[in-house]
């Protein structure tokens, strides 16, 4: 294969003989300066008043000794002041180089920082996995570039030490169990994370799936899961978590036959719609695929599957096993955070779910470049059914409600309620709306 060693990083290597090259003058105009300081300060600085002549004129020997040492003082200070001066000029010329190094490096490299943009020099499996890599048969069209960077998320090169550590495994061989380590990489934004050449652990004793459709609303085997990163080391923990204390993620949506069985069959309130409700707004059949951002266990999908809607299902694996459980559903995950660019072409999906996830922790930046994204893969007359949408109430209309205004969605409804449990006293609000993408 392509080795990378043999491949010309042309930029890197310029850089870093431009740098040793600077390094290399700096330490002669140091070492020069430094000399200059020494022979001036110990040696050139000739105390004269220690050598007042104290002589009587009489004394003609003394005055001739004395006359002596003087004139042998003085020839001697000349060829130290020649010697400063033959110092001070190569001094002069060695700084005239540094700066035009120095200047012609700012020019070479002014927008790009050193080893492009990672703390320390790429090496080994992190380097091959990132690239870049020459393309084989050149210059390709569709890239109009002769060489390929494998995807990879920005904020990767700031997190280089874990990321040696994702990458640091045997070839072949099977992958750490870092599990957690690797979500964090990817939460903080080293998202996409690099592909690896190794073999993820499989579960021990994995048995074929339940079949369609009962697999929808069945617990799937604790042998389908690698239990390594959670703290409940099977689905009967996850399922009778909701009675145990502390707050974890989706905390009972792992239980199919409590309060995930009724979601989404029955309007409860003005703020929970109904599926059939929401698909009545539309001519049947015309709602056929979507998305479900930040969708627990799957339950929205598997609600939608039974209305032949396909649903993709996007979730993290916080505290649990969400993507393995989803898929074990016969439904399809995909692990990607809210941050991610939906990996949807524009104009596609019929419609796009959320509950929950997106709310007030998200930077406002970052929340509408999310609200911009869903109107891009929705096509025209696509539905987005925001569900639950948290926040205080100070924000939703001086925050939320022009944000949406902005993205210009059509509200077909749009209902803001106080949150039941605390919501009085601490004015937390929730807000759910169906939007739908405009035609034209
Ligand atoms: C003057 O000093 C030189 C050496 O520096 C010496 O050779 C010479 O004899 C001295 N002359 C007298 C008069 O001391
Ligand atoms: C789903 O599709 C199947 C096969 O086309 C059809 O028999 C069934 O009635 C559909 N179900 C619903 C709820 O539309
Ligand atoms: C937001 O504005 C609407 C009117 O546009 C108002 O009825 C509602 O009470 C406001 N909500 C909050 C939480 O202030």
């Amino acid at each position: 294969m392509g080795s990378m060693d043999d491949y010309p990083r042309k930029p890197i290597q310029q850089q870093s003989s431009t740098k040793s090259k600077l390094k290399i003058l700096l330490l002669l105009v140091f070492t020069s300066l430094f000399s200059i300081y020494l022979f001036s300060g110990s040696s050139f600085n000739v105390d004269w008043s220690a050598h007042t002549p104290r002589i009587h004129l009489w004394d003609s020997e003394a005055l001739l000794r004395e006359l002596n040492s003087t004139q042998s003082r003085l020839s001697m200070s000349q060829a130290q002041v020649t010697e400063l001066y033959r110092r001070l000029a190569t001094s002069n010329a060695l700084l005239e180089t540094l700066l035009a190094e120095l200047g012609r490096a700012n020019r070479n490299n002014a927008p790009q920082e050193d080893l492009d943009g990672w703390l320390k020099e790429l090496t080994g499996e992190l380097k091959l996995a990132v690239g870049p890599h020459k393309l084989p048969l050149g210059e390709s069209a569709n890239i109009r570039s002769d060489e390929l960077y494998p995807t990879l998320g920005t904020a990767c090169r700031r997190f280089q030490d874990e990321l040696i550590r994702y990458m640091s495994y045997e070839v072949g061989g099977e992958c750490p169990s870092d599990d957690n380590l690797a979500q964090r990489l990817l939460l903080k934004g080293c998202e996409p994370l690099p592909r690896r050449r190794c073999h993820p652990k499989s579960p021990v004793g994995y048995a074929e799936p339940t079949t369609f459709p009962a697999s929808l609303w069945t617990i799937p085997p604790d042998t389908s899961v690698v239990w390594d990163p959670y703290t409940c080391k099977n689905y009967a923990c996850l399922v009778h978590r909701r009675h145990v204390r502390g707050s974890f993620d989706c905390k009972d949506c792992f239980d199919l036959d409590g309060r995930e069985k009724g979601r989404w069959l029955r309007s409860y309130g003005e703020l929970d719609y109904a599926i059939d409700e929401i698909l009545g707004t539309k001519s049947p059949g015309t709602i056929r695929i979507g998305l479900d951002i930040g969708g627990g266990t799957g339950t929205f999908a598997a609600r939608m599957r039974e209305r032949n809607v396909t649903i993709v299902t996007s979730t993290m694996n916080f505290d649990g096993p969400f993507n393995n459980f989803i898929a074990s559903r016969g439904l399809v995950p995909v692990h990607i955070s809210i941050a991610h660019r939906l990996p949807f072409f524009d104009n596609t999906l019929d419609m796009v779910h959320s509950m929950h996830v997106l709310s007030n922790w998200i930077p406002d930046v970052v929340l509408e470049f999310a609200l911009y994204d869903i109107y891009r893969v929705l096509r025209p007359g696509g539905l987005f059914w925001l569900d639950h949408f948290f926040c205080l109430g100070t924000q939703l209309n001086t925050t939320y409600a022009p944000m949406f205004d902005r993205i210009a969605f059509n509200k077909l409804r749009w209902n803001a309620g106080r949150k039941l449990d605390r919501g009085i006293e601490k004015n937390e609000w929730y807000l759910s709306a169906l939007l739908e993408k405009p035609m034209t």
